[in-house]
């Protein structure tokens, strides 16, 4: 999961307790991936028995940069063209294997030959934790998770009406005054940068990118309240908001003296954090006479910085370069003039993939979108295909109504397995009921994992309860 390209099962199989694992010096990911899978199943070393593990480095074109080959014979054989690969073929090993140790192993693989490689390279996650934080030690567990299922982007909404996550040494106060606001109901907290710097090395080591948007010039109350005059000299209320209501709140883009250098500063120290090549910089939801001109001037700045912005379709709007990523995100919006200009899609449509949408039709918190939520089959259900210039997939987890841990789990899982596969897997391998099937073999990964999913009645997970 996600189900891979191509798959042969040979008949027998290969029994392991103990295993040889022989690698390259440059595959330092994957064998600290594999380290850490022997030691939680008490894979020892030692035995005349022990199995080869033997990474490889290949120079095979037809891999490309996340492609693996995973064999089990009499050894088991993992190769690739990077790091990135033989960390995902080591994940297909870990789905081969049990979820927990055995006291005295002796596990059984099956004699297979998997060729694989992603449909997409943008397998994406977002999260907001603007509106409610989530802890450093949450997002790293969500890594983990994400990279079991291959997923590799991990986009942080920092920036928004009710709070700014991000610490920015030459404006203390965003943290100071922003960092202290949150949703009704939700947790407020920010990011030092000594941790957010952690975290991106946490994720690299597991295949992942670490995204960050900070959402202008419209979503910047948190913003406002920690330094007026970011705002217009007649702007009425500069508290935190704490609302849910979305659309109020600008840059004052008539003081451009006072903007500019506010957005220059921000950006140069989100691009010292964060090695990503692309840097969301929102745009969602603003009309202003000088929406466009703000557009075209960020995103310039950004590509001066050496980075590709990315933003909300209606920045299509805006005079930017052809590369400039568009992350589509209402059904129906008219993206096709972008496109023919040039502009790679992230695909977010909210009545597919905005899973702060309720599992079930009913579920309390967002519907605007979808009145009958986002059940795991209509996620499922997304066909990208018709979107030719799309890089990849991203489900967003807003959290105007998503307080808690557990209730980010409960709405990012299953249902972002579902989006994994329609990311990674080919159309001609997916089916519904194949990965219902094989979702329902994955649940104890997810148990040990500590993850809190939905109870998702269509993989009989409504009756019983998990491990957790
Ligand atoms: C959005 O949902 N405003 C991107």
């Amino acid at each position: 999961m996600p189900i891979p390209q191509s798959v042969q099962v040979a008949s027998g199989e290969l029994r392991i307790s103990a295993a040889v694992v022989e690698r390259p010096a440059a595959a330092a990911n994957a064998g600290r991936s594999l380290e850490e899978l022997l030691t939680k199943l008490n894979i020892g070393s030692k035995g005349a028995a022990a199995v080869p593990i033997r990474l490889q480095l290949v120079d095979d074109p037809a891999l490309g940069e996340e492609g693996y080959r995973l064999v089990v014979d009499d050894a088991i054989h993992l190769s690739a063209r990077t790091d990135t690969g033989l960390l995902h073929a080591v994940q297909s090993l870990r789905q081969l294997l049990p979820a927990r140790a055995q006291t005295q192993p002796e596990y059984r693989l099956p004699r297979i030959a998997i060729d694989d490689v992603p449909a997409y390279r943008w397998r994406g996650s977002s999260v907001d934790v603007a509106r409610s934080f989530l802890s450093i030690e949450y997002l790293k567990q969500h890594i983990d998770r994400m990279a079991l299922f291959k997923l590799n982007r991990l986009h942080l909404h920092l920036t928004d009406d009710q709070g700014w996550r991000i610490e920015i040494k030459r404006y203390p106060k965003l943290v100071e005054i922003g960092g202290a606001s949150a949703v009704k109901d939700g947790r407020a907290g920010y990011y030092t940068q000594a941790q957010l710097k952690d975290l991106v090395a946490y994720a690299q080591a597991r295949g992942v990118t670490i995204v960050p948007e900070i959402d202008m010039p419209g979503h910047v109350q948190a913003a406002l309240a920690s330094y007026n005059e970011l705002a217009c000299d007649d702007t009425k209320n500069l508290r935190p908001y704490s609302g849910v209501e979305v659309g109020f709140s600008v840059f004052c883009l008539e003081k451009p003296e006072v903007v500019y250098p506010f957005v220059r500063n921000v950006l140069e120290e989100v691009v010292a954090i964060f090695p990503s090549a692309q840097i969301h910089i929102g745009g969602d939801e603003i009309k202003h006479p000088l929406y466009a001109d703000f557009v075209a001037r960020t995103a310039a700045m950004v590509d001066a910085m050496g980075r590709t912005a990315i933003l909300w379709e209606e920045g299509s709007v805006a005079d930017i370069k052809p590369n400039v990523l568009l992350q589509l995100w209402n059904d129906g919006y008219a993206i096709e003039a972008a496109v023919a200009k040039g502009h790679p899609l992230i695909l977010s449509p909210c009545s597919y993939l905005y899973i702060d949408h309720g599992n079930y039709k009913g579920q309390p918190g967002a519907d605007w979108c979808r009145a009958e939520g986002l059940p795991l089959k209509r996620v499922y259900g997304f066909d990208p295909a018709p979107f030719k210039s799309a890089v990849g997939i991203e489900a967003a987890l807003w959290t105007e109504f998503v307080h808690s841990d557990a209730a980010t789990d409960d709405h990012l899982w299953p249902r972002l397995a579902a989006v994994a596969e329609l990311a990674w897997s080919p159309a001609g391998q997916r089916s519904y009921a194949g990965f219902v099937q094989r979702m329902r073999a994955l649940r104890p990964q997810l148990d040990a994992l500590g993850v809190r999913y939905h109870p998702e009645p269509d993989l009989g997970w409504a009756d019983t309860k998990g491990a957790h």
